[in-house]
């Protein structure tokens, strides 16, 4: 799997005055289907999220509000993708490490996830990352 097989995807957007409104059907446009969602809030200046690959799971990240970076690594190439947008999403299929940063104050990153959670399909280990990667 590599960097550049992660997708930005736009999507649906009714724009108003009276506010905009952005939504997800199943099956369009996040190209899998969609079996949990969780959401990261609340993030101390400075902090970050994931650092780590799945070996099944893939997943779609979006700025509901704010922004934060997205750092991509397929033990070869490497790619930021900076989100702050409600409208954009960016699926990250399986096996690619994953590193989110930047946080701005009161951002809001939903993740729509492929799969329950699971401990056991998680790669938190870079140096094993890169041997399942290469195998
Ligand atoms: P983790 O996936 O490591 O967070 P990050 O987004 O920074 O990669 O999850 C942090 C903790 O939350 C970990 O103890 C597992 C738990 N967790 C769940 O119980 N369910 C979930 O759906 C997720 C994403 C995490």
């Amino acid at each position: 799997m590599t960097v550049q097989s992660a997708q930005l995807v736009s999507l649906p957007r009714i724009a108003d005055p009276r506010g905009n409104l952005s939504f997800i059907e199943a099956g369009r446009p996040v190209p899998f289907a969609i079996r949990r969602t969780y959401w990261i809030y609340d993030v101390p200046g400075g902090e970050t999220r994931g650092g780590h690959a799945y070996r099944r799971l893939q997943e779609c990240f979006i700025a509901l509000s704010g922004s934060f970076d997205v750092h991509l690594d397929d033990g070869g190439a490497r790619r930021t993708v900076s989100l702050n947008r409600s409208y954009l999403g960016l699926v990250v299929p399986s096996m690619l490490w994953r590193r989110l940063d930047n946080f701005s104050t009161n951002s809001v990153c939903l993740i729509l996830a492929s799969e329950p959670y699971d401990a056991e399909d998680y790669i938190r280990d870079y140096a094993e990352y890169l041997l399942e990667a290469n195998a």
